[in-house]
């Protein structure tokens, strides 16, 4: 059994520490906004927040999250997240939407530590979600939208 908090709720998931987390998130805490895409570490729509550090669940063992706060996108809140969520709505990003949650967790971390991001800093912090719609024009500018909101 182990122990993990995901989204500030506790949970005693029977699996092994070895297991990638996003298998315990998905199948064992039920929270299905988290994506498998690759399983590899290539594609980001696995990412959650490890103490509110976007992280690959898929490449993430269960016992490196053990002791920490969990967020998936069911669990996102406060002052950068409805600014990102707003700007999301607003600009239209989503397409098929199979990418998003992985891409809104890497535009909350990236806002949170950079409330002012260059096109370069953006490109750097979403390099890793892959969208298969080819959504990178609007996401880049939804990241812009959420940060003069934020200013
Ligand atoms: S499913 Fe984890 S990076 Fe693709
Ligand atoms: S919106 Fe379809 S994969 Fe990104």
């Amino acid at each position: 059994m182990v122990s993990l908090t995901i989204n500030s709720s506790p949970h005693q998931l029977d699996v092994d520490p070895d297991m990638p987390l996003l298998w315990a998130i998905r199948d064992h805490a039920n929270l299905t906004g988290t994506k498998f895409g690759c399983g590899a570490g290539l594609c980001g729509a696995c990412t959650v927040h490890l103490d509110g550090e976007p992280v690959r669940a898929c490449q993430t063992p269960v016992g490196d999250a053990v002791g920490k706060n969990i967020t998936t996108i069911e669990g996102l809140d406060g002052r950068v997240a409805g600014a990102v969520q707003a700007a999301w709505k607003k600009l239209d990003v989503v397409q098929c939407g199979y990418c998003q949650p992985g891409q809104i967790m890497s535009a909350v971390g990236l806002l949170s530590q950079n409330n002012k991001p260059s096109d370069a800093d953006i490109d750097t912090a979403m390099d890793g979600n892959v969208c298969r719609c080819a959504t990178y024009v609007r996401i880049r500018a939804a990241v812009h939208e959420a940060a003069r909101e934020l200013a």
